[in-house]
């Protein structure tokens, strides 16, 4: 049975890419600070601990989903965001590369600048705010260092959540919880994916020889909604009021953001890889089961 190392573990991503793969792997599932047994404690800062991790579990592949992917703390951090984001991720390539391993590196849709949507694959990348900057440095230094690494790259996620703020998309029924009045975004577009469908995507990926991958891939699904609409329809998932809700033309958040980053997923189409969902039925199931829970 291959193994498989999966950093984030702990993360949003990383537990439903723990749930997703071990039924069919090994898992060495790792975080960071919230790591328990019988996930692994590693500070992908640390060099060393990440070489010694790698020759204590010899993973076959290895799925880097942990960074720090809030853009306003990257705007206030650029140090500690290049050190995990950058570093960490470069040094991880070079290691996989080094021992014939794998790697999958979770990319994100702010590598473009979202003014001419939908993005291919190999569409320019022009991030706005430093998150993306650190993401697209990252994913040149992934494909220097081997180009048969993959970069995934996916929009913003929602899934099973450890508190509604996890996502950006669940944080919304806090908001609707707490303010029916509530002002949201109504300017940047969307596309809201579960992160069980990325899960499922790698796993068909991971069962391709080597030798048909590497290089970007794009993980998407295709519903375009503003946070607005989001929160529409999360109101009526959970049974709330959405008619006092208040549309915000404009975008208001600190760390600039792109207008509309569709991903368009011609490699995995050609494949034949599709895992998508309906958003209205899949986020009240997540917020139903979080309520209820
Ligand atoms: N969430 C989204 O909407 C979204 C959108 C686009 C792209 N992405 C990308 O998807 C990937 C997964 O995101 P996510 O939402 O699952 O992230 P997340 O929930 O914020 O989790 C971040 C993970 O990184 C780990 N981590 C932080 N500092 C670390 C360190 N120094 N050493 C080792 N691990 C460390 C955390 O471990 P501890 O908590 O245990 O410390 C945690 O497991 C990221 O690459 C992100 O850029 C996410």
């Amino acid at each position: 049975m291959q193994t498989i190392a999966i950093t984030g573990a702990t993360g949003l991503l990383g537990r439903t890419l723990v749930k997703t793969l071990e039924a069919h792997y090994h898992i060495v599932g790792c975080g960071f600070r919230r790591a328990t047994p019988p996930l692994v404690s590693l500070d992908l800062s640390d060099k060393d601990a990440v070489s010694a991790f790698l020759d204590e579990y010899v993973p076959d592949v290895l799925i880097h989903a942990a960074a720090e992917r809030k853009p306003d703390v990257c705007e206030n951090d650029h140090a500690q965001t290049l050190a995990l984001n950058v570093a960490a991720s470069e040094h991880l390539a070079k290691q996989c590369n080094q021992r014939g391993i794998r790697l999958f590196f979770i990319s994100t849709d702010y590598v473009f600048d979202g003014v001419n949507p939908p993005y291919v694959e190999q569409a320019t990348t022009n991030p706005l705010n430093f998150y993306g900057q650190s993401k697209q440095q990252a994913e040149l230094a992934v494909l220097a260092s081997d180009p048969t690494h993959c970069v995934i790259r996916v929009p913003v996620l929602y899934g099973d959540v450890e508190y509604l703020a996890e996502s950006a998309v669940t944080v919304i029924a806090e908001q609707l919880k707490s303010d029916p009045h509530s002002a949201l975004d109504d300017w940047a577009i969307r596309y809201p994916t579960h992160v069980e469908d990325i899960a499922l995507t790698l796993a068909d990926l991971i069962a391709l020889p080597k030798a048909q991958l590497g290089g970007i891939y794009h993980v998407s699904d295709t519903q375009a909604l503003t946070k607005y609409q989001m929160a529409q329809l999360i109101a009526s998932a959970l049974g709330l009021d959405g008619s006092s809700l208040v549309a915000l033309p404009e975008p208001t958040q600190s760390a600039t953001r792109p207008h509309n980053c569709a991903l368009k997923d011609t490699r995995l189409h050609t494949l034949g890889i599709a895992h998508h969902r309906d958003f209205a039925a899949a986020i009240g199931a997540v917020l139903n089961q979080h309520l209820q829970g």
